[in-house]
Formats: structure tokens, sequence, C-alpha cells
């Protein structure tokens, strides 16, 4: 038998791309290959690039030039270029850098171990089509968990075209994914023993896939996965405001294992900048949506995205973010500074200067991790449930996650990945909790 060939993944970017990653993974695997954790030594190295920033991409050519370097003592290694970058410049990267032996686009992944025999002969390829098969038609089966929670992509793409982002160009036109597939790849993985899935779409809540004869949005297949025996319980990201329906927001009320935490992006707090960034709802749709999901699900929390010095963006305009923030209450919240992306109808617009973005992107993260800590610190005295995920550092201690998304860390000799037990919060550190666990005296 010939020795398992090595694999390293270098992931950058959005949940979707751990989810590729770990997808082109178990289709590599069927080539012989296996996961390593170091560049060098590997026959492969697979580099999943995120393109929604210009750091994220600039990021994709530094570590091409460090493992030039690593290439120069190993001939036999392959270079592969996967992701966002791959597709929105696949020709840039072939031109820029001769270390690269294979590009490939996300819409391509299931043709991996055809190209990565191509590139074995010697040759360089490059694919950034968007074929018309279904990838996940293609791709094998999820084969390597033993984790309690995974991700499961519903829906790519995104047709909102948001004025700065690139997804609408780098990842396709929204396609959702049928039912049953995505119904039996959850009983799938909750056969390998996972209790969590989180569904994963650019706009999830977009989901409309068709089972054959009907439709079906978002909240329907919550409910099915919820009807699910030994699935405990369901997250979902990313969404946009404007796809919030009446039967999701009813399923945070009613579906039990529906989890009280919601990603939901808003970007900014000013009408006439929500307007140029082509959002299609004011600051005020999005306060009224939070109050009806907050009054189906009371204590939900949330989280967002937010985009500081979009082009035109004034002083008043940033003050009426500052001001939505204080009055939603997020209980974490991504920031951004603007970066112009080419392509897109932003990209054009006259910048914010630097210091002024730099300025108002610390004045808001200062603002909500203030929040941030408040809503992890009213966590303590409460009992909650925690899905352990993995032993922690110190001995006997296992960490998982509250309903609430936050770390918890627990001594609990005895509990296993994959438990689920009642803790008590006892303290709030810098980004996690501290339980003990309730009517268990062994733990
Ligand atoms: N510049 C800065 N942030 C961006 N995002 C998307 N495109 C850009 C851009 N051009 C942010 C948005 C989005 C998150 C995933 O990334 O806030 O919700
Ligand atoms: Fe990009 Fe999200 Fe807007 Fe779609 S909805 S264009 S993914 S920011």
């Amino acid at each position: 038998m010939t020795a398992p060939r090595k694999l390293f993944i270098k992931t950058y970017g959005c949940q979707m791309n751990v989810y590729d990653s770990e997808r082109m993974a178990e289709s590599l695997g069927g080539a012989g290959y296996t996961l390593s954790d170091h560049v060098e030594g590997a026959d492969m190295v697979l580099l999943n690039t995120c393109h929604i920033r210009e750091k994220a991409a600039e990021k994709l050519y530094s570590d091409l030039g460090r493992i030039k370097k690593i290439k120069a003592d190993h001939p036999n290694m392959k270079v592969a270029v996967a992701g966002c970058v791959a597709q929105a410049e696949g020709g840039e990267i072939m031109r820029r850098a001769p270390v690269v032996d294979l590009v490939v686009g996300p819409q391509s992944y299931h043709r991996l171990p055809a190209l990565e025999a191509e590139i074995r002969t010697g040759k360089r390829a490059l694919d950034t089509e968007f074929p018309p098969e279904d990838k996940f038609d293609h791709l094998p089966k999820r084969s390597t968990l033993g984790r309690a929670t995974a991700f499961l992509t519903v829906q790519e793409g995104c047709d909102k075209f948001c004025a700065f982002c690139v997804v609408p160009y780098t990842r396709g036109a929204e396609v959702s994914r049928a039912p049953q597939r995505i119904l039996a790849e959850a009983t799938a993985l909750v056969e390998k023993g996972v209790r969590e899935i989180t569904l994963l779409g650019q706009n999830v809540n977009g989901y409309h896939g068709s089972d054959g004869s009907k439709d079906w949005g978002l909240a329907q297949l919550i409910r099915a996965l919820c009807d699910m025996k030994g699935l405990e319980r369901v997250r979902y990201t990313t969404s946009h405001p404007n796809d919030m329906e009446d039967d999701l927001i009813r399923a945070h009320g009613d579906c039990e294992k529906l989890m009280p935490y919601l990603h939901l992006p808003v970007q900014s707090g000013s009408d006439p900048i929500l307007k140029a960034m082509n959002r299609k709802h004011t600051a005020q749709d999005y306060l009224r949506l939070i109050e009806r999901i907050r009054a189906a699900r009371p204590d939900l929390l949330l989280s967002s995205d937010f985009i500081v010095g979009f082009p035109g963006e004034t002083d008043a305009d940033f003050a009426a973010t500052l001001a939505l923030v204080e009055t939603v209450g997020f209980a974490s919240a991504y920031s951004f500074k603007y970066s112009a992306r080419p392509g897109t109808p932003a990209a054009e617009r006259p910048n914010v200067p630097k210091d002024v973005s730099d300025e108002r992107l610390q004045t808001l993260q200062q603002l909500i991790s203030r929040q941030q800590k408040a809503a992890q610190d009213s966590m303590v005295g409460r009992e909650l449930t925690v899905l352990f995920e993995k032993p922690g550092r110190e001995p006997g201690q296992m960490v998982g996650k509250s309903e609430y998304l936050h770390a918890v860390h627990v001594p609990a000799p005895n509990v296993r990945a994959g438990d689920l037990r009642r803790v008590r919060i006892v303290k709030s550190m810098q980004n996690s909790l501290t339980g003990a666990l309730i009517d268990d005296k062994t733990g």
C-alpha cells in the first residue's frame, strides 16, 4: 500500500469557507489524501481564500510568498488556490504566482480529484466556471466528523447586490439546495454524533428550495430539522433583514431547538447610507423588525455586521449608527472599515479619509465591546444548557457553548463531547464564561 498523501488546508474568511474546506478534504480523501497540520512535508497545500475585503485578499499573496520558499525544498509539493479570490482573480493569480499549480473556484470543488490528477502530470490548471451541474451532488458523503457541531450549506450566492459587496460576483446568483438533500445530509451528520447544525448561506434566510412539487422556505426547513431525533440544536447564518419572513420569526418563538441567538447584519444606522449601500431598508425598518423578533423570543441575543467609512458617510451618519447600536444592544457584532472592492458599484465613489474611518471604527468597536461584555456578564448566576465540544486547558475541564453562543468552561471530568448538560454560570471572564454542572455530584 502506498502511504497516504498529506494535505494542508488554510481557510480564510467566513464559515462557508470552513464548510467548503471540509468538503474539499473529503473530496481529496478519495484521491488518497489525509489532512496534515503542517505545510512542510505536505504533498498538496490548499489555500481557501476570501475576497470580501482587500486585506483578506492580500493575505493570499503574502502566504504564497512563504510557500514558494518551502516549495523550493519540496519540488513535489502542489499548491492550489480555492475560494473567492480564486473566483475573482484566478487568471491574475496564475500570472502573478508561478508557484500556484491549480486555481479552483467555489462552484468546481467536486472536480478537485480530476484537477489534482491533471496537475500531477506537471500541468497547471484553472477552473472558475459556474458549471451547470450541482457540485453538492458530486461531492462525497460527509465522513470526517466526530464532532458535536457542524455547518451545513443550504444556500449559496446572493442577489442583493449591496453596493460594497463582492459576494454576488464571486459566489454568483442565489441558489438553494433541495430540502430532501439537506435533510439527508443532516441525518448523516446526526448519525455521526452531531448534535447541533448551523445552516449556512450567504443570504440564508432567502432560502427557497424546491422538493419537486413545492417550495420550502427557511422556516419550513428549520421545523423539519427540529423534528429530527438526535439533533438538539439548530442555528442559521447569515441573514438579510428584508428576508426575515413572518414564519421564520414565528419559528423563533415556537421551535425549542432553534437557538435564541441571531446574526442579522444591518451595516449602518443612517438612512442615506443604507440607501447608498442599496440595502433597501431603513434604520427604522430594522428596529421594528428587531422588536417583532424579540416579541416572539424575548431572551434572543443579537449580533450584527457594520461598515464604517462607507463613501459619503458624514459625522451625522456615523452618529446614527452609534444610536442604532445603543437602541438595539448587541451581544456581539463585527465592524469593518469600508474597503473598496473592484467591480462593485461603491468602488468608484470617493473614499472617506483613512484617519476618519480609523477613528470611527475604534469608537464603534469600543461601544460594541462594552455591550458584548454586558451581555456576557448578565449570564452570571443563570442556569444554561451547554453543548460540550472538547476538553478545556485545565485537567478535567470541558468547554462547550451555551444557547446564546457563549463559550463555557466547566469542571466536568465525566462529561463527553456531544453531551448537553445544565450548568450554573459562576463567572464571566474576558471572552468566556465558567460554570458548574447542576444535578451532578460526580461531574
Ligand atoms: N468593505 C468592508 N466590509 C465589507 N463587508 C462586505 N463587503 C465589505 C467591504 N467592501 C462586510 C459586511 C458583511 C460582512 C461579511 O463583511 O459587513 O456583512
Ligand atoms: Fe453581500 Fe450580504 Fe449584501 Fe449579499 S446581502 S450583497 S452577501 S452584504
